[in-house]
């Protein structure tokens, strides 16, 4: 069973962000992005930047834990949702952007490569992907979830030639510099 799957800790985890913003990231994505473009999601959680992000694009909204998907399904049925594990990407539909904020560094470092490849494959050309991820080089565990640290370095060595690396900024989410985007152009 995975950590989200109890709900229990999806409670727990709704309850932390509650203060939380991300727009600043969302702004970025909208420098690279037009207006009215197709988005997908990856782990959505609670669904902050979900909302966020249907302020400007048609979002698709997605998680691999179903107790994230049915909260948000109560309060807005109408929402595009789907079960998808980032890992996986088995999805066969096609976006212009593919956005994540601190979900993939829940991956190991080979699935994060096979995921930016297969990213890529559901992309439409010219195609925008926007990754937050934390900063550093550790890699730990904590409560059974994994946490894989990246810099602008260890980030660039798995992106594929289909991407061009347009920016890989650190930014401060709780300590200062604590976290890296990265935004990548499908070529
Ligand atoms: C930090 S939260 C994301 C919060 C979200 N950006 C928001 O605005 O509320 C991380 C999410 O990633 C999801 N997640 C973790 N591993 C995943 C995977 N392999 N595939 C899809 N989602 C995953 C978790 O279930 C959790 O909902």
């Amino acid at each position: 069973m995975g950590y989200f799957d109890d709900e229990k800790n999806v409670e727990a985890y709704v309850k932390m962000a509650e203060g939380y913003d991300g727009r600043a990231l969302i702004d970025v994505l909208k420098k690279h992005l037009r207006n009215g473009s197709t988005v997908l999601e990856l782990g959505m959680g609670p669904g902050k930047d979900f909302e966020l992000l249907a302020e400007s694009f048609q979002v698709t909204g997605s998680d691999n834990a179903t107790a994230f998907l049915d909260r948000y399904r109560a309060r807005n049925a109408a929402a595009d949702l789907v079960l998808l594990d980032a890992a996986k990407m088995n999805i066969d539909r096609r976006f212009d952007g593919i956005y994540s904020n601190k979900v993939l560094h829940h991956l190991t470092r080979v699935e994060l490569k096979e995921s930016l490849k297969r990213q890529g494959a559901i992309l439409n050309n010219g195609g925008i992907v926007l990754h937050s991820l934390w900063y550093g080089d550790k890699e730990e565990e904590m409560s059974g979830l994994r946490f894989v640290y990246y810099t602008e370095e260890t980030f660039g060595e798995i992106v594929g030639s289909e991407y061009e690396l347009m920016e890989a900024t650190r930014y401060t989410e709780i300590e200062r510099d604590d976290s890296l985007y990265v935004v990548l152009r499908k070529r």
